[in-house]
């Protein structure tokens, strides 16, 4: 594929999956050392689970804190990031919760999913902090237990985020889906909202998967080689 010109793009939006993180290390969800091979949702990425055990679902999310923040964002992150200090309206949406996006410079980041590094008291509001372990398991205010801000399985995405999402799809002329299987809705059906819009869409994933048909360019290779070169330099 020939490089892209990102002036000609008007707004241009990068959705992303956890094949992003991939190359930093971060583990994906599905597939060979996927996390959901190694761990069952059912007692770390719920609601009931956590509403069973706060201790160990806590204990698993510091455990992937710690993980990440042994990570470093890679050249993939970078170019994204750099294009974003070049171009007024660049957007990255985004299904990660490991704030890699940010740790590399972008700034325009809208997480589907939440993120690692927020706590939520369901009176008090959120809380952030960085580091392996959080600052605190319990509200000090109220001394509820303090639940990930992260959407876990049965959840609904919050509204506001969904719809500011949406907003930045509908409007992009140019949309590249970064690492991610498409499976999880309602983020799998995101890019056909740039399909209406007519907009230009290209994927960057090793392996095809039942969204692939949708794009008008793929790329199989990683984020890391693929998108440092996909964009000519200004
Ligand atoms: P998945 O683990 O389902 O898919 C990862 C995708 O990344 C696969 O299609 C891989 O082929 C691709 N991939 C792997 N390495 C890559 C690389 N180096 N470069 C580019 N692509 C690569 O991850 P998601 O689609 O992000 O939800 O999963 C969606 C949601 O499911 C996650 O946000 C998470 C999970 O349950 C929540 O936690 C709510």
């Amino acid at each position: 594929m020939k490089t892209i010109d990102p002036r000609q793009y008007e707004h241009i939006v990068f959705f992303t999956g956890a094949g992003m993180s991939a190359e930093s290390g971060v583990p994906t969800y599905r597939g060979r050392g996927g996390l959901w091979s190694q761990y069952r949702w059912e007692e770390y990425a719920c609601e009931d689970a956590f509403a069973g055990d706060p201790k160990k679902v806590l204990k698993f999310h510091e455990l992937r804190r710690a993980a990440v923040l042994a990570c470093q964002p890679h050249a993939g992150h970078a170019a994204i990031a750099t294009l974003e200090k070049q171009h007024p309206r660049v957007m990255v949406v985004t299904q990660n919760i490991d704030g890699m996006h940010q740790r590399a410079g972008s700034g325009n980041v809208i997480e589907l999913h939440g993120s690692l590094w927020r706590l939520r008291c369901p009176d008090d509001g959120i809380s952030g902090d960085i580091g392996a372990k959080y600052k605190g398991w319990k509200c000090e205010k109220c001394g509820s237990w303090l639940r990930p801000d992260i959407v876990w399985f049965g959840d609904i995405l919050d509204q506001g985020v969904m719809s500011a999402a949406i907003a930045a799809i509908r409007r992009c002329d140019l949309f590249v889906s970064i690492g991610t299987s498409g499976v999880v809705y309602p983020a799998a059906g995101f890019p056909r909202f740039a399909k209406e819009n007519h907009a230009r869409c290209i994927e960057i994933n090793p392996e095809a998967n039942e969204m692939s048909s949708l794009y008008d360019e793929s790329l199989r290779d990683t984020a890391g080689r693929a998108l440092p070169e996909l964009f000519v330099q200004f």
